[in-house]
Protein backbone atom coordinates (compact mmCIF):
# COMPACT_ATOMS: atom_id res chain seq x y z
CA UNK A 1 0.00 0.00 0.00
CA UNK A 2 1.52 3.25 -1.17
CA UNK A 3 0.93 6.68 0.93
CA UNK A 4 -1.99 8.01 -1.17
CA UNK A 5 -3.92 4.96 -0.07
CA UNK A 6 -3.07 4.47 3.43
CA UNK A 7 -4.91 8.15 3.47
CA UNK A 8 -7.48 7.26 1.24
CA UNK A 9 -8.50 4.56 3.79
CA UNK A 10 -7.92 6.18 6.60
CA UNK A 11 -10.98 8.95 5.00
CA UNK A 12 -12.79 6.20 4.01
CA UNK A 13 -13.20 4.59 6.98
CA UNK A 14 -13.65 8.01 9.17
CA UNK A 15 -16.67 8.63 6.98
CA UNK A 16 -17.49 5.17 6.19
CA UNK A 17 -17.50 5.73 2.99
CA UNK A 18 -15.94 3.02 0.22
CA UNK A 19 -12.52 3.47 -1.15
CA UNK A 20 -13.31 4.37 -4.63
CA UNK A 21 -15.63 7.24 -3.74
CA UNK A 22 -12.65 8.95 -1.61
CA UNK A 23 -10.25 8.19 -4.13
CA UNK A 24 -12.76 10.10 -7.09
CA UNK A 25 -12.92 12.99 -4.80
CA UNK A 26 -9.45 13.34 -3.23
CA UNK A 27 -7.16 15.68 -5.34
CA UNK A 28 -3.64 17.11 -5.52
CA UNK A 29 -3.91 20.58 -5.16
CA UNK A 30 -1.83 22.77 -7.83
CA UNK A 31 -0.23 24.67 -5.30
CA UNK A 32 2.92 22.99 -2.38
CA UNK A 33 1.24 25.39 0.11
CA UNK A 34 -2.15 24.00 -0.06
CA UNK A 35 -0.99 20.40 0.94
CA UNK A 36 -0.10 17.42 -1.06
CA UNK A 37 -3.25 15.94 -0.95
CA UNK A 38 -6.77 17.42 -0.38
CA UNK A 39 -10.28 16.79 0.37
CA UNK A 40 -13.03 19.05 -1.38
CA UNK A 41 -15.98 18.01 0.71
CA UNK A 42 -19.05 19.99 -1.23
CA UNK A 43 -20.03 16.47 -2.93
CA UNK A 44 -20.70 15.22 0.51
CA UNK A 45 -23.10 18.12 1.72
CA UNK A 46 -26.16 16.45 0.82
CA UNK A 47 -24.99 12.99 1.76
CA UNK A 48 -24.13 14.26 5.57
CA UNK A 49 -26.60 16.66 5.42
CA UNK A 50 -24.02 19.03 6.67
CA UNK A 51 -22.23 22.10 5.36
CA UNK A 52 -19.06 21.19 3.72
CA UNK A 53 -17.16 23.82 6.32
CA UNK A 54 -18.76 21.71 8.97
CA UNK A 55 -17.45 18.22 7.38
CA UNK A 56 -14.13 19.60 6.63
CA UNK A 57 -13.72 20.86 10.36
CA UNK A 58 -15.08 17.46 11.84
CA UNK A 59 -13.31 15.13 9.40
CA UNK A 60 -10.05 17.13 9.96
CA UNK A 61 -9.77 16.65 13.88
CA UNK A 62 -9.68 13.30 13.09
CA UNK A 63 -7.50 12.90 11.23
CA UNK A 64 -4.55 12.53 13.44
CA UNK A 65 -0.98 13.37 12.61
CA UNK A 66 1.45 10.65 13.11
CA UNK A 67 4.24 9.10 11.02
CA UNK A 68 3.07 9.77 7.62
CA UNK A 69 0.65 12.92 8.11
CA UNK A 70 2.42 15.60 9.62
CA UNK A 71 -0.36 17.91 9.17
CA UNK A 72 -3.96 18.80 8.68
CA UNK A 73 -4.96 22.22 7.60
CA UNK A 74 -8.58 23.02 7.47
CA UNK A 75 -9.75 25.80 4.61
CA UNK A 76 -13.20 26.77 3.80
CA UNK A 77 -14.96 23.38 2.71
CA UNK A 78 -11.12 21.40 2.01
CA UNK A 79 -9.23 19.87 4.56
CA UNK A 80 -5.73 19.71 3.17
CA UNK A 81 -3.76 17.05 4.02
CA UNK A 82 0.63 17.71 4.50
CA UNK A 83 2.30 14.12 4.42
CA UNK A 84 5.33 14.07 6.03
CA UNK A 85 8.12 14.78 3.39
CA UNK A 86 11.01 13.20 4.83
CA UNK A 87 9.44 9.62 4.94
CA UNK A 88 7.44 10.19 1.91
CA UNK A 89 10.57 10.85 -0.01
CA UNK A 90 12.65 8.15 1.73
CA UNK A 91 9.62 5.63 1.04
CA UNK A 92 8.82 6.82 -2.43
CA UNK A 93 12.69 6.45 -3.77
CA UNK A 94 13.34 3.33 -2.30
CA UNK A 95 10.66 1.61 -3.61
CA UNK A 96 11.35 3.08 -7.11
CA UNK A 97 15.20 2.48 -7.17
CA UNK A 98 14.14 -1.38 -5.56
CA UNK A 99 11.98 -2.17 -8.34
CA UNK A 100 14.12 -0.84 -11.32
CA UNK A 101 12.31 -1.28 -14.82
CA UNK A 102 9.36 -3.54 -13.02
CA UNK A 103 8.18 -0.26 -10.62
CA UNK A 104 4.66 0.21 -11.28
CA UNK A 105 3.87 -3.29 -12.21
CA UNK A 106 1.25 -5.78 -10.66
CA UNK A 107 0.15 -8.93 -9.66
CA UNK A 108 -3.23 -7.71 -9.92
CA UNK A 109 -3.68 -9.37 -13.00
CA UNK A 110 -2.80 -12.42 -11.68
CA UNK A 111 -4.95 -15.46 -13.07
CA UNK A 112 -6.42 -13.41 -15.45
CA UNK A 113 -6.61 -13.39 -19.48
CA UNK A 114 -7.07 -10.40 -21.44
CA UNK A 115 -7.99 -11.04 -25.16
CA UNK A 116 -6.96 -7.39 -26.92
CA UNK A 117 -8.17 -7.67 -30.79
CA UNK A 118 -6.77 -4.56 -32.40
CA UNK A 119 -5.31 -3.04 -35.55
CA UNK A 120 -7.61 -5.82 -38.05
CA UNK A 121 -7.10 -3.82 -41.41
CA UNK A 122 -8.90 -5.17 -44.14
CA UNK A 123 -6.60 -7.14 -46.59
CA UNK A 124 -6.51 -5.80 -50.18
CA UNK A 125 -6.60 -2.47 -48.87
CA UNK A 126 -4.17 0.18 -48.28
CA UNK A 127 -3.27 0.32 -43.99
CA UNK A 128 -3.55 3.67 -43.70
CA UNK A 129 -3.20 6.33 -41.21
CA UNK A 130 -6.73 5.65 -39.60
CA UNK A 131 -6.00 1.68 -38.80
CA UNK A 132 -2.75 3.25 -37.01
CA UNK A 133 -5.49 4.39 -33.68
CA UNK A 134 -6.49 1.03 -33.82
CA UNK A 135 -2.64 -0.23 -33.59
CA UNK A 136 -1.28 1.93 -31.36
CA UNK A 137 -4.21 2.26 -29.05
CA UNK A 138 -4.75 -1.94 -28.70
CA UNK A 139 -0.72 -2.57 -28.46
CA UNK A 140 -0.33 0.11 -25.60
CA UNK A 141 -3.63 -1.32 -24.05
CA UNK A 142 -2.16 -4.98 -23.52
CA UNK A 143 1.55 -3.92 -22.60
CA UNK A 144 -0.20 -2.16 -19.75
CA UNK A 145 -2.21 -5.10 -19.10
CA UNK A 146 0.00 -7.44 -19.12
CA UNK A 147 2.21 -5.31 -16.96
CA UNK A 148 -0.23 -5.25 -14.08
CA UNK A 149 0.34 -8.99 -14.25
CA UNK A 150 -2.28 -10.47 -17.04
CA UNK A 151 -2.06 -12.86 -19.45
CA UNK A 152 -2.39 -11.02 -22.41
CA UNK A 153 -3.46 -12.67 -25.87
CA UNK A 154 -2.73 -10.40 -29.00
CA UNK A 155 -5.17 -10.63 -32.03
CA UNK A 156 -5.10 -9.08 -35.58
CA UNK A 157 -9.01 -9.69 -36.56
CA UNK A 158 -8.44 -9.43 -39.90
CA UNK A 159 -11.24 -8.12 -42.49
CA UNK A 160 -10.40 -11.13 -44.92
CA UNK A 161 -13.28 -12.31 -46.01
CA UNK A 162 -16.69 -11.20 -46.76
CA UNK A 163 -19.23 -10.47 -50.48
CA UNK A 164 -16.03 -7.69 -51.78
CA UNK A 165 -13.41 -10.94 -52.01
CA UNK A 166 -16.49 -12.08 -54.23
CA UNK A 167 -15.74 -8.78 -56.39
CA UNK A 168 -12.02 -8.83 -56.03
CA UNK A 169 -11.59 -12.54 -57.97
CA UNK A 170 -14.22 -11.41 -60.33
CA UNK A 171 -11.73 -8.70 -60.85
CA UNK A 172 -9.08 -10.35 -60.99
CA UNK A 173 -10.45 -12.72 -63.43
CA UNK A 174 -11.12 -9.88 -65.70
CA UNK A 175 -8.30 -7.65 -65.65
CA UNK A 176 -5.93 -8.68 -63.08
CA UNK A 177 -1.79 -8.42 -63.81
CA UNK A 178 0.18 -11.46 -62.58
CA UNK A 179 3.33 -9.12 -62.13
CA UNK A 180 1.51 -5.80 -60.89
CA UNK A 181 0.35 -8.08 -58.05
CA UNK A 182 3.87 -9.27 -57.08
CA UNK A 183 5.82 -6.05 -57.36
CA UNK A 184 3.00 -3.67 -56.19
CA UNK A 185 0.18 -6.03 -54.27
CA UNK A 186 -2.05 -2.98 -52.68
CA UNK A 187 -1.90 -1.01 -55.39
CA UNK A 188 -2.81 -3.26 -58.00
CA UNK A 189 -5.72 -4.97 -56.19
CA UNK A 190 -7.15 -1.31 -55.09
CA UNK A 191 -7.08 -0.72 -58.74
CA UNK A 192 -8.72 -3.54 -60.13
CA UNK A 193 -11.43 -3.23 -57.40
CA UNK A 194 -12.11 0.25 -58.21
CA UNK A 195 -12.25 -1.00 -62.12
CA UNK A 196 -14.93 -3.28 -60.54
CA UNK A 197 -17.38 -0.75 -59.68
CA UNK A 198 -16.63 1.64 -62.26
CA UNK A 199 -17.52 -1.59 -64.82
CA UNK A 200 -20.19 -2.79 -63.01
CA UNK A 201 -22.80 0.51 -63.04
CA UNK A 202 -22.92 -0.03 -67.05
CA UNK A 203 -22.48 -4.16 -66.56
CA UNK A 204 -25.20 -5.16 -62.97
CA UNK A 205 -24.33 -9.00 -64.08
CA UNK A 206 -20.96 -8.64 -62.69
CA UNK A 207 -22.48 -7.97 -59.50
CA UNK A 208 -24.06 -11.31 -59.72
CA UNK A 209 -20.78 -13.31 -60.95
CA UNK A 210 -19.18 -11.54 -57.58
CA UNK A 211 -21.66 -12.95 -55.55
CA UNK A 212 -21.08 -16.49 -56.87
CA UNK A 213 -17.74 -16.49 -56.34
CA UNK A 214 -18.19 -15.19 -52.80
CA UNK A 215 -20.65 -18.46 -52.23
CA UNK A 216 -18.09 -20.89 -54.34
CA UNK A 217 -15.34 -19.42 -51.84
CA UNK A 218 -17.61 -20.15 -48.53
CA UNK A 219 -18.02 -23.69 -50.49
CA UNK A 220 -14.57 -24.21 -50.10
CA UNK A 221 -14.12 -24.29 -54.14
CA UNK A 222 -9.93 -24.88 -54.48
CA UNK A 223 -9.41 -22.82 -57.44
CA UNK A 224 -10.97 -19.96 -56.04
CA UNK A 225 -9.67 -20.36 -52.66
CA UNK A 226 -6.25 -20.11 -53.97
CA UNK A 227 -6.48 -16.53 -55.43
CA UNK A 228 -7.68 -15.78 -52.33
CA UNK A 229 -5.05 -17.26 -50.45
CA UNK A 230 -2.61 -14.91 -52.53
CA UNK A 231 -4.69 -11.93 -52.24
CA UNK A 232 -4.13 -12.72 -48.48
CA UNK A 233 -0.79 -13.04 -48.25
CA UNK A 234 0.63 -10.48 -50.58
CA UNK A 235 -1.86 -8.55 -48.31
CA UNK A 236 -0.51 -9.48 -45.07
CA UNK A 237 3.24 -8.76 -45.96
CA UNK A 238 2.88 -5.39 -46.26
CA UNK A 239 1.36 -5.41 -43.00
CA UNK A 240 3.99 -6.91 -41.83
CA UNK A 241 6.32 -4.45 -43.22
CA UNK A 242 4.43 -1.81 -41.28
CA UNK A 243 4.40 -4.13 -38.14
CA UNK A 244 7.64 -4.60 -37.77
CA UNK A 245 8.87 -1.31 -38.15
CA UNK A 246 6.31 -0.59 -35.01
CA UNK A 247 8.00 -3.45 -33.43
CA UNK A 248 4.40 -5.26 -33.17
CA UNK A 249 3.54 -8.76 -32.84
CA UNK A 250 0.55 -10.82 -33.21
CA UNK A 251 -0.56 -14.02 -31.03
CA UNK A 252 -2.82 -14.66 -33.61
CA UNK A 253 -3.95 -13.52 -37.01
CA UNK A 254 -7.26 -15.29 -37.60
CA UNK A 255 -9.24 -12.76 -38.81
CA UNK A 256 -12.72 -13.18 -40.49
CA UNK A 257 -12.49 -15.83 -42.59
CA UNK A 258 -11.00 -18.44 -39.64
CA UNK A 259 -14.71 -18.58 -38.62
CA UNK A 260 -16.38 -18.71 -41.94
CA UNK A 261 -16.96 -22.42 -40.93
CA UNK A 262 -17.66 -21.83 -37.30
CA UNK A 263 -20.95 -20.17 -38.05
CA UNK A 264 -23.01 -23.23 -38.54
CA UNK A 265 -22.81 -23.66 -35.03
CA UNK A 266 -23.92 -19.79 -33.97
CA UNK A 267 -26.93 -20.58 -36.32
CA UNK A 268 -27.73 -23.83 -34.59
CA UNK A 269 -27.28 -22.32 -31.28
CA UNK A 270 -29.46 -19.24 -31.99
CA UNK A 271 -31.75 -21.74 -33.57
CA UNK A 272 -32.84 -24.19 -30.44
CA UNK A 273 -32.76 -21.08 -27.80
CA UNK A 274 -35.50 -20.06 -30.69
CA UNK A 275 -34.02 -16.64 -31.41
CA UNK A 276 -33.65 -16.73 -34.91
CA UNK A 277 -36.33 -14.93 -37.22
CA UNK A 278 -36.88 -15.06 -40.64
CA UNK A 279 -36.89 -11.61 -42.42
CA UNK A 280 -37.15 -11.28 -46.00
CA UNK A 281 -35.50 -14.76 -46.43
CA UNK A 282 -32.95 -13.76 -44.37
CA UNK A 283 -32.34 -14.36 -40.56
CA UNK A 284 -31.60 -11.97 -37.88
CA UNK A 285 -32.09 -12.25 -34.38
CA UNK A 286 -34.38 -9.56 -33.20
CA UNK A 287 -33.04 -6.90 -30.29
CA UNK A 288 -36.00 -5.14 -29.64
CA UNK A 289 -35.99 -5.55 -26.17
CA UNK A 290 -32.64 -3.15 -26.46
CA UNK A 291 -34.12 -0.43 -28.51
CA UNK A 292 -32.17 -2.03 -31.29
CA UNK A 293 -31.80 -2.90 -35.65
CA UNK A 294 -32.43 -6.44 -35.65
CA UNK A 295 -28.72 -8.50 -36.23
CA UNK A 296 -28.43 -10.12 -39.53
CA UNK A 297 -27.14 -13.73 -39.37
CA UNK A 298 -27.64 -14.98 -42.19
CA UNK A 299 -28.14 -13.09 -45.76
CA UNK A 300 -30.93 -14.00 -47.74
CA UNK A 301 -28.09 -16.03 -50.12
CA UNK A 302 -27.05 -18.08 -47.46
CA UNK A 303 -24.09 -15.77 -47.00
CA UNK A 304 -22.69 -14.86 -43.98
CA UNK A 305 -22.07 -11.47 -42.56
CA UNK A 306 -19.52 -9.68 -41.02
CA UNK A 307 -21.52 -9.98 -37.14
CA UNK A 308 -22.13 -13.48 -37.66
CA UNK A 309 -18.30 -13.49 -38.24
CA UNK A 310 -18.22 -11.49 -35.15
CA UNK A 311 -20.33 -14.07 -32.96
CA UNK A 312 -18.67 -16.79 -33.66
CA UNK A 313 -15.01 -15.47 -33.19
CA UNK A 314 -16.22 -14.19 -29.75
CA UNK A 315 -17.45 -18.10 -29.08
CA UNK A 316 -14.35 -19.66 -30.19
CA UNK A 317 -11.99 -16.92 -27.74
CA UNK A 318 -14.40 -17.77 -25.04
CA UNK A 319 -13.56 -21.39 -25.48
CA UNK A 320 -10.11 -21.01 -26.44
CA UNK A 321 -8.66 -18.95 -24.53
CA UNK A 322 -11.13 -18.51 -21.31
CA UNK A 323 -11.03 -14.84 -21.48
CA UNK A 324 -11.64 -12.74 -18.45
CA UNK A 325 -12.47 -9.68 -20.77
CA UNK A 326 -11.93 -9.44 -24.57
CA UNK A 327 -11.60 -5.86 -25.65
CA UNK A 328 -12.54 -4.81 -29.20
CA UNK A 329 -10.09 -1.61 -30.09
CA UNK A 330 -12.09 -0.51 -32.83
CA UNK A 331 -13.36 2.82 -34.53
CA UNK A 332 -16.38 4.85 -32.74
CA UNK A 333 -18.68 4.45 -35.91
CA UNK A 334 -19.05 0.56 -35.34
CA UNK A 335 -20.37 1.51 -31.55
CA UNK A 336 -23.80 0.12 -32.85
CA UNK A 337 -22.70 -3.00 -34.25
CA UNK A 338 -20.66 -4.31 -31.41
CA UNK A 339 -23.87 -3.12 -28.97
CA UNK A 340 -25.81 -5.82 -31.23
CA UNK A 341 -23.49 -8.15 -31.32
CA UNK A 342 -22.98 -8.13 -27.17
CA UNK A 343 -26.14 -8.02 -27.00
CA UNK A 344 -26.76 -11.34 -29.19
CA UNK A 345 -24.58 -13.14 -26.68
CA UNK A 346 -26.56 -12.14 -23.85
CA UNK A 347 -30.31 -13.11 -24.66
CA UNK A 348 -28.64 -16.29 -26.04
CA UNK A 349 -27.31 -16.90 -22.11
CA UNK A 350 -23.47 -16.34 -22.35
CA UNK A 351 -23.36 -14.69 -19.15
CA UNK A 352 -19.59 -13.21 -20.19
CA UNK A 353 -21.27 -10.90 -23.03
CA UNK A 354 -20.56 -8.44 -20.09
CA UNK A 355 -16.88 -9.33 -20.26
CA UNK A 356 -16.91 -8.33 -23.94
CA UNK A 357 -15.54 -4.43 -24.39
CA UNK A 358 -15.45 -2.28 -27.08
CA UNK A 359 -12.61 0.17 -26.83
CA UNK A 360 -13.84 3.14 -29.29
CA UNK A 361 -11.97 5.92 -30.94
CA UNK A 362 -12.23 9.15 -32.93
CA UNK A 363 -10.53 10.55 -36.74
CA UNK A 364 -7.71 11.15 -37.52
CA UNK A 365 -7.20 15.15 -39.32
CA UNK A 366 -4.12 16.73 -41.05
CA UNK A 367 -3.43 20.26 -40.04
CA UNK A 368 -0.75 20.08 -42.66
CA UNK A 369 -2.13 20.10 -45.51
CA UNK A 370 1.25 19.29 -47.43
CA UNK A 371 0.72 15.72 -45.25
CA UNK A 372 -2.22 14.87 -47.10
CA UNK A 373 -1.83 12.68 -50.12
CA UNK A 374 0.56 11.24 -52.43
CA UNK A 375 -2.40 9.29 -53.95
CA UNK A 376 -5.30 11.01 -53.26
CA UNK A 377 -7.45 10.69 -50.21
CA UNK A 378 -5.99 8.08 -47.72
CA UNK A 379 -2.54 8.41 -46.62
CA UNK A 380 -0.42 5.76 -46.31
CA UNK A 381 0.57 4.60 -42.92
CA UNK A 382 4.30 3.65 -44.79
CA UNK A 383 5.01 6.93 -46.09
CA UNK A 384 3.88 8.95 -42.99
CA UNK A 385 6.40 6.45 -40.73
CA UNK A 386 9.27 6.65 -43.51
CA UNK A 387 8.24 10.91 -43.61
CA UNK A 388 8.87 10.99 -40.00
CA UNK A 389 12.21 9.45 -39.69
CA UNK A 390 12.99 11.07 -42.00
CA UNK A 391 12.32 14.77 -40.64
CA UNK A 392 13.72 13.07 -37.53
CA UNK A 393 16.99 12.66 -38.87
CA UNK A 394 17.01 16.39 -40.19
CA UNK A 395 16.57 17.34 -36.22
CA UNK A 396 19.13 15.10 -35.04
CA UNK A 397 21.63 15.91 -37.61
CA UNK A 398 21.01 19.84 -36.51
CA UNK A 399 21.37 19.83 -32.54
CA UNK A 400 23.69 16.43 -31.95
CA UNK A 401 25.89 16.54 -35.29
CA UNK A 402 28.49 13.98 -33.55
CA UNK A 403 26.14 11.63 -32.20
CA UNK A 404 26.53 7.48 -33.18
CA UNK A 405 24.15 5.75 -34.55
CA UNK A 406 21.77 8.61 -35.87
CA UNK A 407 19.62 6.10 -38.23
CA UNK A 408 18.52 4.32 -35.12
CA UNK A 409 17.76 7.13 -33.06
CA UNK A 410 16.33 8.91 -35.56
CA UNK A 411 14.02 5.74 -36.21
CA UNK A 412 13.18 5.74 -32.40
CA UNK A 413 12.17 9.56 -32.64
CA UNK A 414 10.60 9.63 -35.41
CA UNK A 415 8.19 6.43 -35.06
CA UNK A 416 7.81 7.57 -31.28
CA UNK A 417 6.77 10.90 -32.71
CA UNK A 418 4.42 9.43 -34.62
CA UNK A 419 2.77 6.99 -32.35
CA UNK A 420 2.47 9.55 -29.19
CA UNK A 421 0.65 11.81 -31.60
CA UNK A 422 -1.94 9.10 -31.55
CA UNK A 423 -2.09 8.57 -28.16
CA UNK A 424 -1.55 12.13 -26.46
CA UNK A 425 -5.57 13.15 -26.12
CA UNK A 426 -8.19 10.85 -24.86
CA UNK A 427 -9.32 8.35 -27.53
CA UNK A 428 -12.50 9.65 -28.41
CA UNK A 429 -11.29 12.92 -29.90
CA UNK A 430 -9.81 13.53 -32.83
CA UNK A 431 -6.40 13.38 -33.58
CA UNK A 432 -4.51 16.19 -35.41
CA UNK A 433 -1.12 16.04 -37.18
CA UNK A 434 1.34 18.37 -37.61
CA UNK A 435 4.69 17.96 -38.12
CA UNK A 436 5.46 21.24 -36.23
CA UNK A 437 3.84 19.86 -32.57
CA UNK A 438 5.29 16.27 -33.51
CA UNK A 439 8.77 17.03 -33.50
CA UNK A 440 8.90 19.92 -31.68
CA UNK A 441 12.01 19.36 -28.99
CA UNK A 442 10.54 21.82 -26.58
CA UNK A 443 6.79 20.88 -26.41
CA UNK A 444 4.32 18.06 -25.90
CA UNK A 445 6.02 15.84 -27.59
CA UNK A 446 8.21 12.04 -27.63
CA UNK A 447 11.22 13.84 -28.93
CA UNK A 448 11.07 16.34 -25.84
CA UNK A 449 10.55 13.25 -23.40
CA UNK A 450 12.94 11.15 -25.29
CA UNK A 451 15.81 14.02 -25.12
CA UNK A 452 14.75 14.80 -21.51
CA UNK A 453 15.85 10.69 -21.14
CA UNK A 454 19.01 11.15 -22.53
CA UNK A 455 19.93 13.73 -20.61
CA UNK A 456 19.02 11.97 -17.32
CA UNK A 457 20.95 8.87 -19.27
CA UNK A 458 23.93 11.61 -19.52
CA UNK A 459 24.13 12.39 -16.21
CA UNK A 460 23.97 8.80 -14.85
CA UNK A 461 26.82 8.33 -17.17
CA UNK A 462 29.07 10.99 -16.13
CA UNK A 463 28.14 10.11 -12.13
CA UNK A 464 29.67 6.23 -12.71
CA UNK A 465 27.93 3.67 -10.73
CA UNK A 466 24.77 4.16 -9.23
CA UNK A 467 25.52 4.84 -5.21
CA UNK A 468 24.67 2.04 -3.09
CA UNK A 469 23.01 4.45 -0.69
CA UNK A 470 22.19 7.34 -0.35
CA UNK A 471 20.56 9.85 2.39
CA UNK A 472 17.27 10.97 0.83
CA UNK A 473 16.67 13.69 3.53
CA UNK A 474 19.31 15.76 1.65
CA UNK A 475 16.46 16.36 -1.17
CA UNK A 476 15.09 19.41 0.12
CA UNK A 477 14.34 21.67 -2.65
CA UNK A 478 10.73 22.48 -3.81
CA UNK A 479 11.55 20.83 -7.47
CA UNK A 480 12.61 17.92 -5.77
CA UNK A 481 9.68 17.32 -3.84
CA UNK A 482 7.59 18.05 -7.15
CA UNK A 483 9.35 15.46 -9.26
CA UNK A 484 9.46 12.45 -6.16
CA UNK A 485 5.37 13.59 -5.89
CA UNK A 486 4.45 12.48 -9.52
CA UNK A 487 7.09 9.46 -9.71
CA UNK A 488 4.80 8.24 -6.54
CA UNK A 489 1.70 8.43 -8.93
CA UNK A 490 3.13 5.75 -11.28
CA UNK A 491 1.40 3.13 -9.63
CA UNK A 492 -2.04 4.93 -9.57
CA UNK A 493 -1.67 6.37 -12.88
CA UNK A 494 -1.16 2.69 -14.96
CA UNK A 495 -4.41 1.29 -12.92
CA UNK A 496 -6.35 4.55 -13.80
CA UNK A 497 -5.37 4.11 -17.33
CA UNK A 498 -5.86 -0.01 -17.26
CA UNK A 499 -9.68 0.79 -16.07
CA UNK A 500 -10.32 3.20 -18.82
CA UNK A 501 -8.20 1.89 -21.19
CA UNK A 502 -6.84 5.43 -21.84
CA UNK A 503 -3.02 5.06 -22.79
CA UNK A 504 -3.26 8.74 -23.03
CA UNK A 505 -3.41 9.03 -19.45
CA UNK A 506 0.20 7.65 -19.78
CA UNK A 507 1.02 9.98 -22.12
CA UNK A 508 0.41 13.04 -20.36
CA UNK A 509 1.82 11.75 -16.71
CA UNK A 510 4.92 11.03 -18.59
CA UNK A 511 5.44 14.55 -20.04
CA UNK A 512 4.43 15.63 -16.80
CA UNK A 513 7.35 13.99 -14.98
CA UNK A 514 9.73 15.29 -18.08
CA UNK A 515 9.09 18.60 -17.48
CA UNK A 516 9.33 18.13 -13.76
CA UNK A 517 12.44 16.29 -14.51
CA UNK A 518 13.75 19.35 -16.85
CA UNK A 519 12.56 21.60 -14.02
CA UNK A 520 14.60 19.76 -11.72
CA UNK A 521 17.65 19.62 -13.63
CA UNK A 522 17.98 23.40 -13.87
CA UNK A 523 17.91 24.42 -10.47
CA UNK A 524 19.27 21.38 -8.61
CA UNK A 525 22.64 20.24 -9.70
CA UNK A 526 23.31 16.68 -9.58
CA UNK A 527 27.44 15.99 -9.96
CA UNK A 528 28.68 19.77 -8.63
CA UNK A 529 26.62 19.16 -5.46
CA UNK A 530 28.29 17.77 -2.60
CA UNK A 531 28.95 15.18 -2.22
CA UNK A 532 25.77 13.42 -0.09
CA UNK A 533 23.12 15.22 -2.36
CA UNK A 534 24.63 14.03 -5.27
CA UNK A 535 24.05 10.68 -4.43
CA UNK A 536 20.58 11.52 -3.60
CA UNK A 537 20.52 13.41 -6.48
CA UNK A 538 21.93 10.40 -8.24
CA UNK A 539 19.03 7.99 -6.79
CA UNK A 540 16.39 10.49 -7.95
CA UNK A 541 17.97 10.60 -11.46
CA UNK A 542 17.68 7.01 -12.13
CA UNK A 543 14.10 6.61 -10.60
CA UNK A 544 13.21 9.62 -13.36
CA UNK A 545 14.78 7.40 -15.75
CA UNK A 546 13.07 4.32 -14.69
CA UNK A 547 9.85 5.65 -15.03
CA UNK A 548 10.02 7.30 -18.26
CA UNK A 549 11.56 4.45 -19.81
CA UNK A 550 8.64 1.94 -18.52
CA UNK A 551 6.19 4.48 -19.02
CA UNK A 552 7.18 5.10 -22.94
CA UNK A 553 7.35 1.23 -23.39
CA UNK A 554 3.77 0.91 -22.21
CA UNK A 555 3.08 3.36 -25.27
CA UNK A 556 4.99 1.30 -27.89
CA UNK A 557 7.61 3.92 -28.12
CA UNK A 558 11.64 3.25 -27.61
CA UNK A 559 13.84 5.64 -25.68
CA UNK A 560 17.35 6.15 -26.70
CA UNK A 561 20.05 5.86 -24.75
CA UNK A 562 21.93 9.15 -26.41
CA UNK A 563 20.38 11.79 -28.18
N1 LIG B 1 -11.69 -4.95 -40.42
C1 LIG B 1 -12.57 -4.03 -39.77
C2 LIG B 1 -12.39 -2.63 -40.37
O1 LIG B 1 -11.34 -2.32 -40.89
C3 LIG B 1 -12.33 -3.95 -38.29
C4 LIG B 1 -12.57 -5.23 -37.56
C5 LIG B 1 -13.01 -4.98 -36.18
N2 LIG B 1 -13.13 -6.15 -35.38
C6 LIG B 1 -14.20 -6.94 -35.26
N3 LIG B 1 -14.14 -7.95 -34.45
N4 LIG B 1 -15.29 -6.70 -35.94
O2 LIG B 1 -13.31 -1.85 -40.30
Amino acid sequence: MNLKEEIIKKISMELMMDFQSIENILEIPPELQMGDYALPCFQLAKRFKKSPNLIASELGKKITCNETVEKVEIVGGYVNIFLNKEKFIRETLLNIVKAGEKYGSSMIGNGKTVVVEFSSPNIAKPFHVGHMCSTVIGNSIERLYKYLGHKTVRINHLGDWGTQFGKLISAYKHWGNEEELKHNPIKELLRIYVQFHDEAKNNPELEDEARIYFKKLEEQDSQTVLLWEKFREVSLNEFKRVYDTLGIEFDSYAGESFYSDKINEVVEIFDKEGLLRESENAKVVSLDEFSLPPCLIIKSDGATIYASRDLAAALYRKRTYDFDKCIYVVGTPQALHFQQVFNVLKIAGFEWYKDCIHVGFGMVRFKDKKMATRSGDVILLEDLLNEAQIKALKKINEISPALENKEDVAKKVGIGAVIYTYLKSGRENDIVFSWDEMLNFEGESAPYVQYTYARGKSVLGKAGSLPENADYSMLRCPEEYILIKLLHDFENILMDAAQKYEPFIITKYITSVARAFNKFYKFCPVLKADEETKKARIHLTQATCNVIKTGFNLLGIEVPERM
